[in-house]
């Protein structure tokens, strides 16, 4: 299977369920940077509609590839701004899609929708979804994603 794992990680939990399914099932992985600082409180409590995200890089190539992972924080019960941008840059018809996030403590299947629903806009087709808590350690977040991974039965 050949799968790329796009993600945006701000302070580094997406960015350890990222590497840990690179690891897992040898999937290629593209990190999404965000170069926004300043955003107003709208634009944080409405990620999923308001584009404030300047992205490096703007788009991803994922012609080679079959399943796409997209992951993202919960950022209030939402996905991230650079994950909506990354999203509405690409067309993802004839591609397998498995979302997944990392959050804290609430939120996290609303943001798994609202990610749904924007994939589906841009032609994915979700084969699978998976919430990651962040509160434990690292060793936590790699258990945690070796077991959702054997849930989706690709593993
Ligand atoms: C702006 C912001 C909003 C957040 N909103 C939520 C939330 O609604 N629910 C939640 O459980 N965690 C929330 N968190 C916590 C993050 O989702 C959690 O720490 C996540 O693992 C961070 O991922 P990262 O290290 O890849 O950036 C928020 C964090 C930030 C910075």
């Amino acid at each position: 299977m050949r799968s790329l794992v796009i993600y945006y990680s701000k302070s580094g939990n997406t960015g350890i369920v990222a590497d840990t399914i690179k690891k897992s099932i040898n999937a290629h992985v593209k990190e999404i940077t965000d170069y926004t600082f300043n955003r107003t409180v709208a634009d944080y409590l409405f990620t999923s509609l308001i584009d404030s995200a300047s992205i490096e890089p703007r788009k991803v190539d994922i012609e080679y590839y079959e399943t796409i992972f997209i992951g993202t924080p919960v950022w209030f019960g939402s996905i991230t701004p650079a994950i909506k941008k990354i999203i509405d840059n690409t067309d993802f018809k004839n591609k397998n899609i498995i979302l997944f996030n990392t959050y804290k403590k609430v939120g996290e299947d609303l943001a798994i929708k609202r990610m749904a629903r924007l994939v589906k806009k841009h032609n994915g087709k979700i084969v699978g979804a998976f919430s990651i808590s962040s509160r434990g350690t690292i060793e936590d977040l790699e258990e945690c994603t070796i077991e959702a991974l054997k849930g989706l039965n690709i593993t």
